[in-house]
């Protein structure tokens, strides 16, 4: 019998801890639905103990999902596991996850903590987890940094206290394949209960190996759960690529032997979605999910392909779901024919005047470009989509004039919450002259790292310009994308939607790795 390796994706909890990729409640509930199409496990859904708003998240996404087990991150004390016992508390499948550093370094400097504390927390953590939850996996964050001897003794623990899964992550990128996967089988081989337990990898891309090191914990470590992210988003260099390293195991079975559950077709729409969402642009040249990745440029891999596409594709576009880029509306869509696209791309409108909303700002949209991909309906709604209870930044209406020679001037008039605002000025170009314009409102001292515009579909001119702008306050990072056939007008929206989020989830506790 084949052996099936358990996809455990963390997009919404470690992918969201990349500087400026946090996300609001109906986002990541959109992005959750997308996970299940993708038939992943395990969805890590936030970490509960670290904010209202995560708790709110989880508990959403607790309470839509039903094909995968949805999980919440705590850190190995009681209150972190209530919180997230309650978050998960509506899920027809729930996992708690705990964790605690066991690294001689993470230990003694982070947590002030003594061997022997760490291991009897982690013991006593999930004791207590396994009473709320049948499910509970133990993280040993910065475990491939730790002492094989110590980390034996903690895993033991913890499996004789119930954890059902042991995680042993690579915090820092720092392990090499071959290292990596020996350490896990090590480990497998010394803690005398191991096959009570599945083995998982957690690999950061710090070195650019986490897909290859979670492969070799996997084939050499005997590993089955990899924990991975779409597009490879999270912290500093990210994690483990989920569509890697499904596509790795799938096109190369021949090697690994192994089944995964994920229905591939829901690969790019999943990339595509966690990248408008977020902001990140995904790398042209980027494995399975780049623009390129299945281009064929020079003459020679052309006539190969025409004559037998096995000759250069060692894999179909089609089988990772390429073909979803198809003119799906138009012009002359009615109501009906919307809401059904937006029901199949998982997004859900709160009422039915959401409904006419957006699809008054479809035909609005329909005037202005001839074909609507599902990536422009994605952006419609995003452009709406944020939680009740946030002060809502809302562009209702701008101009601006640019004159070769003479400096650009705009006006804007935006809303936050039920507040308008009027505002013009001045600026070197005309997308600074509406930012300026906003920001002599708003005031919000923000420092702007990054400005960038990108075509949301095909390369044309025709198609949306998508522009993200990522801005710094007080230590955090948001990210706020807009779209719009004008570019302008797109850079107004995504300044308004990262002032938003620059106002959310400001009480939010970070968690490490
Ligand atoms: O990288 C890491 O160690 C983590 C743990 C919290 C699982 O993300
Ligand atoms: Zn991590």
């Amino acid at each position: 019998m084949t052996d099936k390796l358990i996809i455990f994706d963390t997009t919404l909890r470690d992918g969201e801890q990349s500087p400026g990729a946090s996300m609001t409640r109906d986002e990541k509930l959109r992005i959750a639905r997308q996970l299940e199409r993708l038939r992943v496990d395990v969805i890590e859904a936030g970490f509960a103990a670290s904010s209202n708003g995560d708790f709110e998240c989880i508990k959403a996404i607790a309470s839509h999902i039903k094909d995968s087990v949805v999980c919440s991150l705590a850190r190995a004390n009681d209150r972190d596991i209530s919180r997230a016992a309650e978050a998960l508390a509506p899920a027809a499948r729930a996992r708690i996850h705990i964790f605690i550093a066991t690294s001689p370094l993470h230990m003694e400097k982070k947590l002030r903590m003594t061997p022997e504390q760490v291991f009897e927390q982690a013991r006593v953590a999930a004791r207590f987890a396994r009473n709320l939850c049948a499910d509970v996996e133990f993280s040993a964050e910065d475990g491939y940094r730790s002492d094989p001897d110590f980390l034996c003794r903690v895993v033991e623990a913890v499996i004789a206290e119930g954890a059902t899964t042991i995680n042993i992550p690579d915090t820092v990128g720092y392990a090499i394949p071959d290292l990596y996967g020996s350490f896990i089988r090590q480990l497998r081989e010394r803690v005398p209960t191991s096959d009570k337990a599945i083995w998982s990898v957690h690999c950061h891309n710090d070195l650019g190996m986490a897909v290859a090191n979670s492969l070799a914990g996997v084939m050499q470590g005997g590993a089955r759960q990899v924990e991975c992210t779409i597009n490879g988003l999270g912290e500093r260099a990210g994690n483990c690529s989920l569509e890697e390293v499904v596509m790795a195991v799938r096109t190369r079975r021949d090697y690994f032997g192994l089944e995964v559950g994920i229905d591939t077709t829901q690969i790019v729409p999943a990339s595509r979605m966690v990248s408008q969402t977020t902001g990140f642009v995904v790398q042209p040249n980027k494995a399975v999910v780049g623009a390129n990745a299945f281009a064929h440029a020079s003459g020679i891999h052309q006539d190969g392909v025409l004559k037998a596409r096995d000759t250069y594709e060692i894999m179909r576009a089609e089988d990772v779901g390429w073909s979803a880029n198809r003119i799906v509306l138009g012009k002359l869509s009615g109501r009906n024919a919307f809401k059904q696209r937006l029901q199949e791309l998982g997004i859900e409108m709160q009422s039915e005047a959401d409904v006419n909303a957006a699809f008054t700002r479809f035909k609005d949209l329909a005037d202005r470009k001839s074909e609507i991909f599902d990536e422009d309906i994605l952006a419609l709604v995003n452009d709406e989509s944020v939680t009740p209870d946030q002060e809502h930044y809302r562009l209702l209406a701008m101009a601006q004039a640019s004159e070769m020679g003479e400096r650009p001037h705009a006006r804007v008039t935006f809303a936050i919450g039920e507040r308008e605002f009027h505002a013009q000025s001045e600026g070197n170009g005309p997308v600074d002259a509406v930012l300026q314009a906003i920001e002599s409102q708003v005031r919000s001292g923000a420092e702007m790292l990054l400005y960038s515009v990108n075509a949301i579909t095909s390369g044309s001119t025709e198609s949306q310009g998508e522009v993200t702008v990522r801005l710094q306050r007080g230590g955090r990072v948001v990210n706020g994308v807009g779209a719009d056939p004008d570019i302008v007008v797109a850079s107004a929206k995504a300044y308004l939607s990262a002032l938003t989020k620059l106002h959310a989830h400001s009480d939010r506790v970070a968690a490490q790795g």
